[in-house]
């Protein structure tokens, strides 16, 4: 779960890290920091199953982070997650790109940039839990996200 998230992430997990990480984020939320949506199902009881956030570009190819429950992985939840929040970066926010990291082994965050659209920048590295490891930078556009959209929408 945790070995492709950023060093900063703390591990072994303390005992009140998940408060002290909403806490955190209802604080840079509240200062327009960041944005965080809470994942839920659509038919459950609004239990917290992921997360996935928007940062202004500060720290470059982190503007959007992603995490899920393990037992929720390969439904494409993510990847309908990730879609409404770039429609909010790029609809609301009026951002002209969104750009992201992600460990080169990290086999299905790659592929839900690869289905939207993202472009490969350039490969470099990056400080995870698990180390020191190869990372793809990307971005999406959004002239290239408005272009991709038209398309479907005249399918
Ligand atoms: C990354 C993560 C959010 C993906 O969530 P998810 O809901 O399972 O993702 P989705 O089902 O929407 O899409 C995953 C895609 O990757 C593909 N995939 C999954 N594992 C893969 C693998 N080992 N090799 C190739 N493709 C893979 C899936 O088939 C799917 O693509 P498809 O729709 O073309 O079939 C989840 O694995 C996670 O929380 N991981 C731990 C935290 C993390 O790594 N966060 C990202 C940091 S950049």
């Amino acid at each position: 779960m945790v070995r492709h998230l950023v060093a900063k992430t703390p591990w072994p997990y303390p005992a009140d890290g998940a408060e002290t990480h909403v806490r955190a984020c209802l604080e840079k939320r509240a200062r327009g920091e960041q944005f965080y949506w809470a994942i839920t199902l659509k038919d459950g009881d609004d239990e917290l199953i992921g997360r996935i956030d928007l940062r202004p570009d500060a720290d470059v190819g982190a503007m959007r982070g992603f995490w899920l429950a393990q037992e929720y992985w390969g439904r494409g939840l993510m990847t309908e997650a990730a879609d409404a929040v770039n429609a909010y970066a790029f609809e609301v926010l009026d951002w002209p790109f969104i750009e992201v990291a992600t460990n080169s082994a990290n086999r299905a965050s790659q592929r839900i940039k690869e289905k939207q659209g993202f472009i490969l920048l350039y490969m470099g590295v990056g400080e995870y839990v698990e180390g020191v490891r190869e990372t793809a930078f990307w971005r999406l556009n959004q002239e290239a996200w408005r272009s991709r959209r038209g398309d479907a929408a005249s399918r």
